[in-house]
């Protein structure tokens, strides 16, 4: 695999989303997701055809981009990497002095956090969260993607982590993957001295361990029209944090009481989104203001800025 395999697929791919998703949702037992599940169902696409002129334009950029000549250097899988880096580095803390004048200096990856990253192929993000762990305090990573990662790009987090390293190959918005990642945290939780921990063998579920930190760098596929492309990426987004605080978040009546979710209280979420307008946006922020104890919303300078790409931090789950 290349440098930046995802970039190659990740334009004109076929849509995945479909009412597939909203149909598995709305099986979901809870009153909420079948609200979601509405919500989504309401939400009409349309695809268009992605022109070859503008994917020459988008590699041409790509050659030149000073981000995509780094990653290739330091012989890192994506230029993704940098943008969680300066995230975790410089931006969070610039965002919560900034909101609550706070000194203290956060950091949105701790040494012994169980993290979960959804839409993680090609690894950049995985790569940078493996080595902010330490497996000797119990940290790990979980993985999930479509795609499969580069034999070496497993190999590298394996080694980082010694084995507390599990990938995940699925649709995240099915449920059989869902049920294989709680699987992967009851693994992963259930024995801190596991070495090997990277073969998905089973799905009867251990003791169900939830995540520190859940990490969303999850897009549609492209399908040339990016009001089109922006909303489904926002259901995405939605999805995840649906399943990091259960879909109730999505209700006004939803109570920080309410601990569901594969999220742990104090836990944060991060999901990459593209702006689309308040009012596409709005269902998403307001359930993330009830979940965190504060919202933000950030552009890292890895993310062109001719591009609406954004980041939503949810820090510190109440
Ligand atoms: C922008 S890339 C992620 C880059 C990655 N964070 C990195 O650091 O290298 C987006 C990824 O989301 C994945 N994806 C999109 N929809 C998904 C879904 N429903 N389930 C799992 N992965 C999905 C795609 O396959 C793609 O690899």
């Amino acid at each position: 695999m290349g440098a930046f395999p995802y970039m190659a697929n990740g334009i004109g791919r076929l849509c995945v989303f479909d009412n597939m998703t909203a149909a598995s949702l709305a099986q979901h037992s809870c009153s909420s997701s079948r609200v979601l599940a509405k919500r989504i169902h309401k939400r009409t696409i349309q695809p268009r055809a992605v022109s070859t002129q503008s994917s020459r334009a988008w590699l041409d950029r790509q050659h030149k981009d000073p981000y995509v000549l780094k990653a290739q250097e330091l012989g890192l899988p994506s230029r993704a990497y940098f943008k969680l880096e300066e995230i975790n580095e410089k931006l969070l803390h610039r965002a919560i002095v900034k909101k609550h004048k706070a000194n203290a200096r956060p950091r949105l990856i701790l040494n012994n956090m169980l993290v979960l990253d959804l839409g993680a192929a090609p690894g950049g993000w995985s790569v940078y969260a493996s080595t902010q762990l330490d497996h000797n305090a119990g940290g790990a990573v979980v993985s999930v993607d479509l795609l499969p990662l580069d034999f070496n790009v497993t190999d590298r987090i394996q080694h980082e982590l010694n084995g507390r390293f599990e990938f995940i190959q699925g649709d995240f918005t099915h449920n059989n993957t869902r049920r294989d990642i709680i699987d992967a945290f009851g693994r992963l939780s259930s024995d801190r001295d596991l070495t090997q921990a990277h073969v998905v063998t089973s799905l009867t579920s251990t003791k169900q361990q939830k995540a520190n930190l859940i990490i969303s760098d999850m897009a549609a596929n492209f399908t040339g029209d990016s009001s089109t492309d922006a909303i489904q990426t926002i259901n995405l987004c939605e999805q995840s944090l649906a399943f990091a605080a259960s879909g109730d978040c999505f209700d006004t009546s939803y109570s920080p009481e309410n601990g569901d979710g594969m999220l742990m209280k104090t836990g944060s979420f991060l999901c990459k989104y593209f702006t689309c307008g308040e009012e596409n946006e709005r269902d998403l922020m307001s359930a993330a203001r009830r979940v965190f104890q504060s919202i933000h919303k950030l552009k890292p300078s890895a993310s062109r800025k001719e591009s609406s790409e954004m980041y939503l931090l949810g820090f510190n789950r109440k």
